[in-house]
């Protein structure tokens, strides 16, 4: 089976993003479907190019079980949209820049990653650079609860076996 690969854009790769990166890994870790999914994260601005995740986006992932350390901020690319199936950005204007970017050839999901969760209340995750501890912690209730939306999603549509 082709594997299904994942790309979640924001706008700095430090924060949204590479927390949405880390919390689907677990998860997809968790259901032992890393052979099926492949994820990465990408930010649609060149700042912090190598750069680790904000420590505060890390140390409230990681307070929840999530290791966010082993990622690096790459930009997004052109070449993204040969790659990837699924381009779930964090907010409008994330997907503002990615629509602006999108080959016509691509035939995947260029959508806002909270339309995954069947319940969100918003339709963006908040960028919590500029806040306080709260935004983080917002970020996370979010992320968790789109990831598990994406991954039955992505089970039921690709039909992927679930470990037993
Ligand atoms: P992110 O957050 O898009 O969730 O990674 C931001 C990180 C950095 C900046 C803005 C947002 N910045 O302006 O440097």
């Amino acid at each position: 089976m082709k594997k299904i690969r994942v790309l979640f854009c924001c706008l700095g790769n430090i924060c949204r993003s590479p927390t949405a990166h880390g919390i689907f890994e677990h998860f997809v870790e968790q259901h032992d479907l890393t052979a099926q999914i492949e994820i990465d994260s990408a930010g649609t601005g060149d700042w912090h190019i190598g750069k680790a995740p904000d420590p505060r986006s890390a140390a409230a992932a990681l307070a929840r079980g999530y290791a966010l350390d082993h990622l690096r901020a790459r930009q997004v690319a052109p070449a993204d949209f040969d790659r990837f199936d699924y381009v779930l950005a964090m907010d409008r204007q994330n997907l503002a820049d990615l629509e602006a970017m999108r080959p016509v050839s691509f035939a995947g999901e260029l959508d806002l990653f909270l339309r995954y969760d069947p319940e969100a209340e918003l339709e963006e995750v908040p960028d919590p650079y500029y806040g306080g501890e709260q935004g983080f912690q917002h970020v996370l209730d979010l992320i968790e609860r789109a990831s598990a939306g994406l991954l039955n999603h992505l089970v039921e549509r690709h039909q992927l076996r679930l470990k037993s």
